[in-house]
C-alpha cells in the first residue's frame, strides 16, 4: 500500500493578501504547489514568504538582471605608479609603518573582521572553511592560525609601547557567518576555547541570505514550501554590520580602522601592523593588499580603473573578459591587469558607516550562474551576491599595497587533487616560508623528503613575520617537517 492520499477537499487557500503581494512582483508561482502541502508545510511556506522583504528583493532582482555585463564594462588597468610596490618601499618606511601600526593597535584603534559566511563548496568540506586543517605538522585549523596571529600582534603592540609589560590591549575580532556556517563556527570556537583569545573579544554576526532566481527572475523553490536562498555574498557584510548594530559597537570600543579579510588564506597576515601603518600614513578611506597575478586564468579578482582616471574597483575573475585577462603590457611585458585582489581590505570606520548606509541604494548584485537544487532536481539560475570590494568606487581616497605572494598568499580553495589552490599547495607555501625564516635566524634543517616538498612550521605564537626567532633557532637543527613552538 502506498502513502494515503492527502484529502485536499478542505484545503484552505493561501492568504489572499500574500498572493496579491507576490503577484505585484510576478512571484506568485511560489504558491504553485500549495494544494499538495500538509498544513505544517503551508504554515512554513507562508512564514518563509512573509520573512522576505519583497519590494527590496524585487528591486535587487530587476536591477541586477538588467545590468548584466555592465559591471565589467570599460575598464582600464591601474597604473603601476598607483600601487605601493614592494620594490619601491624603503627599510625606513617599513619600520615607520610597523611602529605606527603597533601604536594604533595598542591604542585599541584596530578591529579585525573575518568574512566567513561562504559555503566552501569547491573545497568539498561540509564544515566552515575556517575549521579546515590543511595538514601542517601542528594540525592547526585556519581559524587557529588566524587567532594565534592576533595573539602575537597583541603582544608585539604591547611590547612596542610598554617594554616588559604583560598587559595588552585586545584586538576585537568580528566574525561574519551565514546561516550555513554560524552554529558550527561558534561551536568550533567554544570547543577550542577561542584558541587562547578572550571569549569576549570575539563577536559573531550573521550575514543575510537572498532568494536564488531563475534566468527570468522568478524565485526557485528548493522544496514545495521553501524558497531556495543563498548567502548574499561577502559584500553582505555592510548590511549585516548595519542591522546587527556592530558599527556602533566598534565606535564604542574606540575602533577607527577595520582589517577585513577572507578565511581561506593560510598565510594571511591578520592585523598586519605594517599595512595599518601604511594606511594611516596615507590617510585614505579604503586600501587593499594586492599581489601580482600569477597567470591569466588565475581565479583572482583584479583591481582596475572604471574608465580613464575613473574610480578604483575590482573586476571579479568570473566577470573579466578572458581576452582582457591575457593582454600584455608591451612596455613592461607583464599582464595589463596584474594587480590581484587577495581579499584583504582596510577601511576606516567612517567609510564603513557611509557604505553601510548607502551601497544598497544601487541594488546591483552580481549574478553567479549555478545549478540550484530545486523541486525539479536542479534549476539553472542565479545566486545573487554583493562583493566586499563593491565599496571601493565609493571611497573618497584609496590605496593599493603590494605584498609578495610567497609571504602572504596561500589560498585554500579547491580539494586536494585539483591543480591549484589546494590545502596541500597552501601547506607547502607555509612550510617553505617558515623554513626560510628559520634559516635566516641561524637554524638548520634536515629532511628525508626533498626540501621543495617539506619545510618547517613556525607557531604564530612565536613569530608573526619571522621576527623573534634567533633565540629559538640559532645553531639548532630541526628535522622537517615539524612545528617550532615555545
Ligand atoms: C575571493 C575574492 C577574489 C580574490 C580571491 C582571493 C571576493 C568576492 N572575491 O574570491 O576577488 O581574488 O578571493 O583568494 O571577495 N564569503 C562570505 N559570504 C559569502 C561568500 C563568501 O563571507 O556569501 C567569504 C568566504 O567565506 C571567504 C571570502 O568571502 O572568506 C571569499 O569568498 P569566496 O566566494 O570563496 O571568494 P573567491 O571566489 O575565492
Amino acid at each position: 500500500m502506498g502513502e494515503p492520499a492527502l484529502d485536499n477537499s478542505a484545503v484552505s487557500p493561501p492568504p489572499q493578501s500574500l498572493i496579491e503581494r507576490l503577484k505585484d512582483y510576478g512571484q506568485e508561482d511560489a504558491f504553485a504547489l500549495w494544494d499538495e502541502l500538509s498544513p505544517e508545510e503551508r504554515d512554513h511556506l507562508v512564514k518563509d514568504i512573509e520573512s522576505l522583504d519583497l519590494s527590496r528583493i524585487d528591486r535587487i532582482i530587476r536591477c541586477s538582471l538588467s545590468s548584466q555585463g555592465l559591471l565589467a564594462a570599460a575598464v582600464e588597468p591601474v597604473p603601476e605608479s598607483n600601487v605601493s610596490s614592494v620594490e619601491e618601499r624603503s627599510m625606513e618606511e617599513r619600520e615607520r609603518w610597523w611602529k605606527m601600526g603597533l601604536k594604533a593597535i595598542s591604542d585599541g584603534k584596530l578591529g579585525v573582521l573575518l568574512l566567513s559566511g561562504g559555503q566552501g563548496t569547491r573545497l568539498g568540506s561540509l564544515d566552515p572553511k575556517g575549521c579546515f586543517n590543511i595538514g601542517l605538522p601542528s594540525g592547526k585549523s585556519l581559524f587557529q592560525l588566524q587567532a594565534e596571529r592576533i595573539l602575537r600582534v597583541q603582544i608585539l603592540a604591547s611590547q612596542s609601547v610598554n617594554e616588559g609589560s604583560a598587559r595588552f590591549t585586545p584586538i576585537h575580532w568580528y566574525i561574519m557567518t551565514s546561516p550555513f556556517t554560524d552554529e558550527p563556527t561558534r561551536k568550533f570556537f567554544e570547543s577550542h576555547k577561542y584558541f587562547g583569545l578572550e571569549a569576549d573579544q570575539v563577536t559573531f554576526f550573521q550575514q543575510g541570505t537572498i532568494p536564488c532566481v531563475s534566468k527570468d527572475g522568478r524565485f526557485i523553490m528548493e522544496t514545495p514550501y521553501r524558497v531556495a536562498k543563498s548567502p548574499d555574498g561577502n559584500g553582505g557584510v555592510y548590511s549585516a554590520l548595519k542591522y546587527s548594530k556592530l558599527l556602533e559597537d566598534m565606535a564604542m570600543r574606540g575602533i577607527k580602522y577595520l582589517d577585513c579579510y577572507g578565511v581561506d588564506n593560510a598565510l594571511v597576515r591578520v592585523a598586519d601592523p605594517t599595512f595599518l601603518g601604511y594606511f594611516i600614513d596615507k590617510g585614505v578611506a579604503a586600501a587593499a593588499k594586492v599581489v601580482r597575478k600569477a597567470y591569466p586564468q588565475e581565479k583572482v579578482g583584479v583591481f582596475v580603473r572604471r574608465g580613464k582616471g575613473g574610480p578604483l574597483s575590482v573586476v571579479e575573475y568570473s566577470e573579466l573578459d578572458p581576452s582582457l585577462a591575457s593582454e600584455i603590457n608591451q612596455a613592461t611585458g607583464r599582464l595589463r591587469f596584474c594587480w590581484s585582489n587577495v581579499c584583504l581590505h582596510m577601511f576606516t570606520l567612517d567609510f564603513l558607516n557611509q557604505v553601510a548606509n548607502g551601497l544598497e541604494k544601487d541594488s546591483i548584485y552580481h549574478l553567479a550562474e549555478k545549478k540550484i537544487p530545486s523541486v525539479h532536481g536542479h534549476t539553472e539560475g542565479y545566486k545573487l551576491e554583493q562583493f566586499i570590494f563593491d565599496a571601493f568606487p565609493y571611497a573618497p581616497s584609496t590605496a593599493l599595497f603590494e605584498v609578495l605572494r610567497e609571504e602572504e598568499f596561500a589560498p585554500v580553495k579547491n580539494a586536494n587533487g585539483s591543480n591549484f589552490d589546494t590545502p596541500e599547495s597552501a601547506r607547502l607555501l607555509v612550510l617553505r616560508l617558515h623554513a626560510r625564516w628559520v634559516v635566516a635566524a641561524g637554524g638548520f634543517l634536515t629532511h628525508t623528503v626533498p626540501l621543495y616538498a617539506t619545510g618547517v612550521e613556525v607557531s604564530p605564537l612565536c613569530s608573526y613575520t619571522g621576527e623573534n626567532l634567533e633565540a629559538i633557532c640559532r645553531g639548532r637543527t630541526f628535522h622537517a617537517p615539524c612545528e617550532i613552538s615555545f
